[in-house]
């Protein structure tokens, strides 16, 4: 199946990082590691089309103009909680960006997201905003955050998530065609609860050891 909202970064660095993820053996601390190095390349590869422009500088050596990136501060906003594992990567790449949260859980009957914390920095006009969350599942947690974002009207919003399920990327592209999202890989299917397959379990609490 094709995807065009979605873009899959198959480098070989990440694709071995989530591999050892997936592994069940996997600890806590590697897992928790793994994911801030897989999050580092994917924000590379999600931040490519970032606008630039040129500054004079001064090199101990001479004079010269070179880019450097152009417009307000990047945001990058993690659903809790496992947001904050891809969040915690990003962060190494780009340390000047704002960050704001939103607490969604999925009520485990209906599957449907239900918010119990938002805050984002103010004045989202003008910015790039990156919505961090490891698993787009059945997409609803994500459609939920972006549909409450863009109420704070964005300049512009990219998803950055470790797996997809092919059910999350269609509910993403029918109620945000607007938004690109960059993966490090396309599961097979949702299982009866949600679940993606093969995956890698929860993400939550592999990140925080909670089971
Ligand atoms: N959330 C997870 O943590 N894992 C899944 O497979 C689906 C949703």
């Amino acid at each position: 199946m094709e995807f065009p909202n979605c873009t899959v970064v198959d480098h070989p660095l990440v694709k071995h990082k989530l591999t050892l993820m997936r592994r069940a053996e996997t600890s806590t601390a590697s897992f928790r590691a793994l994911l801030q190095e897989i999050s580092l390349l994917l924000a590379y590869e999600a931040f490519r089309d970032l606008k630039l422009r040129d500054e004079e500088i001064q090199t101990p050596m001479a004079k010269t103009v070179a880019p450097v990136l152009d417009g307000k501060k990047l945001v990058l906003v993690a659903i809790l909680r496992a947001g904050q594992g891809i969040l915690d990567g990003m962060l190494q790449l780009v340390p000047s960006a704002r960050v704001g949260h939103i607490g969604l859980y999925r009520d485990p009957e209906t599957l449907a997201a239900v918010e119990y914390y938002y805050r984002v920095p103010g004045q989202l006009a003008d910015r790039d905003v990156v919505v961090c969350d490891p698993m787009l599942a059945t997409g609803n947690s994500a459609v939920a955050a972006l549909q409450r974002l863009k109420r704070n009207k964005p300049g512009s919003v990219r998803f950055v998530c470790l797996l997809a399920s092919p059910e999350g990327l269609t509910n993403l592209r029918e109620h945000h065609p607007d938004v690109h999202v960059y993966t490090a890989a396309i599961d097979e299917r949702l299982d009866e609860h949600g679940y993606i397959i093969p995956g890698l379990g929860d993400a939550g609490d592999r990140l925080f050891g909670t089971k």
